[in-house]
């Protein structure tokens, strides 16, 4: 299945672009540069080019806080630039595969949130995403895969941080212990997009690994597999203030992916594991 990637630079893309080429599929990732998305003619000319069946769009203004300040940017990509690549795939007739976030609800629940649940983002970042998926949604046959916490290569992640952390001695490493939600690692992320694309499945669905874990479990779980002894010290979410609130409780329900699959998501800590091998590492 011949795929293009928008973003397909960051995290997300990499993994994209690299799984399908593990398929022999034809596929191509496009920077911003290559391909930004909020040029109409530039878009079209990308998917007249390579004339790919399937379109994944990983691009977005990810910088959740800077979103805070920058709600034009967010909207113009996350929301209006979703809305060009629709129209370009449903002109081409390709079907369009995008990729939104936990941060379109509002984190106060206690149970997953499955993907009909009342949505209520309380950032900008995530008001610009969910108007993104309606965008997404208006092309024929598009698919929104709503997911969570993702670290691999590619950009800044958690994993990354706290090895930096680490590689810096600024221990022991305080972390946030009353957010709750599911890390995902972007190689197993890709596969699932994959799966997804060929499923022909439409409408929203919901993708994360297993288990759900605090921040401050996370790191604590980063750094037993990097097999350091260093003391890791629980804080609150109020002594580290950001810019834009962070959902407190950001479990995606993920029966309806299992469902289409035929399979359970995979576990976050293999994920970590492949993540933290050396050799892995310099090959991705
Ligand atoms: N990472 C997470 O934890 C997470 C969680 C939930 C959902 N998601 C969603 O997953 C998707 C991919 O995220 P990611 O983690 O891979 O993000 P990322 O590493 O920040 O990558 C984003 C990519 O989008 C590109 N981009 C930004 N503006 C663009 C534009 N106008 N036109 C074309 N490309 C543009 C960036 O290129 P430049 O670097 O050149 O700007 C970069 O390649 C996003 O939709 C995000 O909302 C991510």
């Amino acid at each position: 299945m011949r795929t293009l990637v928008f973003g397909g630079t960051g995290i997300v893309g990499r993994a994209t672009v690299a799984a399908a080429r593990r398929r022999g599929f034809p596929a191509l990732g496009l920077s911003r540069g290559q391909g930004d998305i909020g040029a109409p003619e530039r878009v079209a000319a990308a998917i007249a080019a390579f004339r790919p069946r399937l379109v994944v769009n990983c691009a977005a203004f990810t910088r959740v806080d800077d979103c805070e300040t920058a709600p034009e940017r967010a909207f113009a990509v996350n929301a209006e630039a979703v809305g060009i690549v629709a129209r370009a795939c449903a002109r081409a007739g390709c079907r369009l595969l995008h990729l939104s976030t936990d941060y379109v609800f509002d984190g106060a629940g206690a149970q997953p949130y499955r993907e009909e649940d009342a949505t209520g983002p309380r950032s900008v970042y995530g008001a610009s995403k969910l108007a993104g998926e309606a965008r997404a949604l208006e092309a024929p046959g598009a698919l929104v895969v709503r997911t969570s916490w993702v670290f691999g290569a590619g950009g800044p992640n958690f994993v990354d941080t706290i090895r930096a952390l680490l590689e810096a001695r600024r221990t022991p490493l305080r972390v946030v212990a009353d957010q709750i939600g599911a890390p995902t690692y972007a190689r197993f992320l890709a596969r699932a997009l994959l799966d997804l694309g060929e499923s022909g499945a439409e409408g929203r669905v919901h993708y994360r690994n297993r288990e759900p874990v605090s921040w401050f479990e996370f790191a604590r779980a980063i750094v037993a597999a990097l097999g350091l002894e260093v003391e890791v010290v629980p804080v609150a979410t109020s002594e580290f203030p950001r810019p834009a609130p962070r959902p407190a409780y950001s479990v995606l329900a993920v029966g309806r992916f299992e469902a289409l699959a035929g399979r359970p998501v995979e576990p976050w800590r293999a994920g970590l594991a492949d993540y933290l091998q050396p050799k892995e590492r310099t090959s991705r």
